[in-house]
């Protein structure tokens, strides 16, 4: 909940899309923000201030002599300023230093407070050479824009200006109150369960939902990360992907392995959260596979053969570079930190966070568990010198040597977040 207790100014200007505000001002109020609401007078052409009104919200008109001042009370109180809808008059006029109405005085006065534009006009004045010249020279540490979505236009033009999903402005407002600690660097995530078809219609698959790993995709692109996210099987539906996140979708273990190999490489970080089949189908039928085919003579059982999948996590954790970081899961139902121990030095990861599986934890938003580390004296040794210069004393050390930290049961986008700040 990083909007919770943080007082947000919403601004509403005037556009076809100003009723989106709504949805925008009950979502930050779900989260826990407190919103102040300033609608401009041609926004109030659009929707009523009675709305939020009737909610019990403080609303100011955008003429600036109503309650002198009241622009610098609410930049001196306000932790960020929301216009959305922002036009495209409300976006030149601030980018120049227009200060003539409620809105663009508060901006004016705000410091350096954050100020998240969510445009949303036609596409031909998104595209306008004005317009896009003044968003690239607005100072991107105060003036965060989340881009218009694309395709049918209130006007009945199809292009990028659309209001975009509500998602996407509560991700873009939760990234500025993050710290930057992982700006720049770059992440391979993996996440959800592998599927090994028999034939077209039938696989063998596992019960993973891929929510840990999203969550730990959204929250490190939340804190600056470059994030690319290879999803096995999600149910896009129900689980929300940021789009500054570079989404690959893959099925099978093959497709899995061959996705992770091309990537790696670019990356400084895995963090392997997807559940690989340790088995995949030998020979796939191409046909749907006919029940009297397997038993015609009326036998009830039927045969598959499977080939062992290689582990990813291990020939990865063994060729990676200096300074390449490998991070495992492991999932299991008993002898949980013993398992995780041997899963840890046989795969040579980094760390491996381990959870106990018949505790409700797959498909569940909530996560508890071990994280086991190597000790910084190790790591320290792996980053200096190469993998084959580490000396004995270190290997010694690396035996001896594991942090072992508990993480109680909470949701699985916290727990995200406590796991990034063991590797920040
Ligand atoms: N993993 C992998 N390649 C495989 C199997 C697993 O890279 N062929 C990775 C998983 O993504 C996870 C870690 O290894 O990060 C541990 O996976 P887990 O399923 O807990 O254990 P396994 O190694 O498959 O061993 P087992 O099923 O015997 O517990």
């Amino acid at each position: 909940m990083v909007l919770k207790n943080k007082k947000i100014i919403l601004c509403i200007t005037g556009s076809i899309a100003s009723y989106k505000a709504v949805e925008l001002y009950r979502v930050l109020k779900k989260e826990g923000a407190s919103v102040v609401i300033i609608l401009s007078s041609s926004a109030s052409k659009f929707i009523s201030p009675y709305i939020f009104k009737s909610f019990g919200e403080e609303v100011y008109s955008d003429d600036a002599f109503e309650i002198p001042l009241a622009h610098i009370e609410l930049a001196k109180t306000a932790d960020a300023i929301v216009i959305a809808p922002a036009t495209y008059n409300t976006i030149n006029k601030i980018a120049c230093g227009i200060a003539d109405s409620l809105i663009t005085l508060t901006v004016s006065a705000s410091g350096d407070k954050p100020c998240v534009f969510i445009p949303a006009m036609n596409g031909k004045m998104y595209s306008n050479e004005i317009l896009q010249k003044n968003i690239k020279e607005m100072s991107p540490e105060k003036y965060f824009f989340v881009s218009p979505a694309s395709g049918e236009l209130a006007c009945g033009d199809f292009g990028e200006g659309k209001f975009p999903e509500i998602a996407d402005i509560i991700f873009e407002l939760e990234s500025v109150f993050k710290n930057n600690r992982l700006k720049g660097r770059k992440i391979l995530i993996t996440a959800g369960g592998t599927r090994e078809y028999i034939d077209p219609v039938r696989f063998i698959s596992n019960a993973s939902s891929g929510k840990m790993g999203v969550a730990i995709a959204n929250e490190a692109a939340k804190e600056g990360a470059n994030v690319t996210l290879i999803a096995c099987n999600i149910d896009f539906s129900c689980l929300y992907i940021s789009k500054k996140i570079k989404l690959i979708r893959k099925q099978s273990f093959r497709d899995l392995k061959d996705s992770i190999l091309e990537e790696f490489p670019e990356n400084a970080l895995l963090i392997m959260a997807a559940a690989v089949s340790d088995f995949s189908v030998k020979e796939k039928s191409a046909l749907k596979i006919k029940k009297e085919d397997i038993s015609p003579n009326g036998a009830a059982d039927m045969r598959l053969n499977l080939i062992k999948n290689e582990d990813i996590l291990k020939l990865l954790a063994k060729n990676k570079q200096d300074g390449q970081i490998v991070f495992g899961f492991a999932a299991e139902t008993d002898n949980i930190i013993e398992n995780a121990q041997k899963k840890l030095k046989e795969k040579s990861l980094d760390y491996i966070f381990v959870n106990d599986v018949s505790k409700n934890i797959i498909g569940s938003d909530e996560n508890e568990g071990y994280l086991l580390k190597k000790t910084s004296e190790f790591s320290a040794a792996a980053t200096n010198k190469s993998r084959s210069e580490i000396n004995k004393k270190a290997i010694e050390n690396y035996e001896q040597s594991l942090e072992i930290k508990k993480f109680e049961r909470m949701n699985k986008t916290e727990l995200a977040e406590l796991l990034l700040a063991e590797l920040a």
